[in-house]
């Protein structure tokens, strides 16, 4: 009889334990849809399944180089019933429809880097200050060319990332703040006449677009000795195919912008090629996500230092940013 009852007993406590262990795995399942069009996505997604892994999560991550295919892949990565889902998103907006899929199951919706639009599924924002980045960008241009104590003329194109990421519109539109004044006074001069954001700007933030764009620019307006002082370029990916661009033309280095701290940037600017890159640093980022995380799916708040910036058409979604740092000559050694 003793026997019977213990065997009952621990029939039963087996079934108890492995019905825990199961919730628990479905629990602690973060399903993440990044893009990967440039190496800055390749090094947060590593990051991002690393760490969340140390933490006893388990991961599906998925990259896509097309909306379509990553708005596909979001559905898809809900069908796993995840208990989190993350999304660096391609085009902001278009989750619309997918994330009403997300919302009846009731799976918690964190826009990771760039935020998502028209959607009140979404609900927390993980970045980096983005407007602080752009402001960044034109401070650093108007110390560099001493614009406030009247340098100049100096001649520079503008380059934008792709229109569809709301980032890129808060890049351009903080640095051009700082450096429209200088328009004005004719210390800065855009030969081109390119100024406005769409005509600057790069679809899907794919070089290859930027390349066509520099090549053209030059062979048209400065194909008879004019010198390019500066380019305000949007990413270290950008800067790259300008700097290669102009180089194969034997022209003189311009001052130069970029973002990310690309390895290969980091080497630029070492080499005295790229002037600055705004340095996103990954881990950081993951860090402040992975506790977003953490806390949405044990129920709890997460720390949120933003509640206003990033109205998305339907909702302000409540933002941790993280602060941005450039990277120069000056220190790029301690990197
Ligand atoms: C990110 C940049 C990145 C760019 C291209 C932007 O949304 O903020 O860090 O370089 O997308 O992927």
């Amino acid at each position: 009889m003793i026997k019977k009852v213990l065997a009952v007993f621990l029939m039963l406590a087996a079934i108890i334990v492995s019905g825990c262990g199961e919730e628990s795995s479905v629990d602690r399942k973060v399903a993440i849809a990044f893009p990967n069009t440039t190496p800055s996505w390749q090094r947060n997604g590593d990051s991002m399944k690393k760490t969340l892994e140390d933490e006893g999560f388990t991961v599906d991550l998925q990259f896509s180089a097309t909306s379509d295919e990553q708005v596909k892949k979001v559905d898809e990565l809900l069908d796993g019933k995840p208990s989190c889902l993350v999304i660096g998103a391609i085009d902001g907006e278009a989750f619309v429809d997918v994330l009403n899929k997300a919302k009846e199951q009731q799976v918690p919706v964190i826009a990771f880097d760039r935020i998502i639009k028209n959607t009140d599924a979404v609900n927390y924002y993980a970045s980096f200050d983005n407007e602080a980045i752009g402001e960044a960008m034109g401070e650093y241009f108007e110390a560099a060319l001493n614009l406030k104590n009247g340098g100049g003329p100096y001649n520079i194109e503008l380059f934008a990332g792709g229109p569809s990421d709301n980032n890129a519109h808060l890049f351009f539109k903080n640095s051009m703040k700082i450096l429209e004044p200088y328009f004005k006074t004719g210390q800065l001069v855009c030969r081109s006449g390119q100024m406005d954001f769409d005509r600057c700007a790069t679809a899907d933030w794919n070089s290859a677009n930027a390349k066509t764009r520099i090549k053209s620019l030059l062979d048209t307006y400065y194909n008879a000795g004019q010198p390019l002082h500066a380019v305000l370029s949007p990413n270290d990916d950008i800067a790259g195919v300008i700097l290669e661009e102009m180089k194969a033309r034997g022209m003189q280095t311009p001052l130069i912008s970029g973002l990310d701290a690309d390895p290969a940037a980091i080497e630029r600017i070492k080499a005295g090629q790229q002037t600055f890159t705004v340095s996103k640093d990954p881990d950081l980022l993951t860090s402040k996500c992975v506790r977003m995380i953490k806390a949405v799916v044990e129920g709890t708040e997460p720390s949120i230092n933003d509640v206003t910036t990033y109205n998305n058409g339907v909702k302000a979604v409540p933002a941790y940013l993280c602060t941005p740092y450039i990277i120069d000559k000056g220190n790029v050694n301690n990197q």
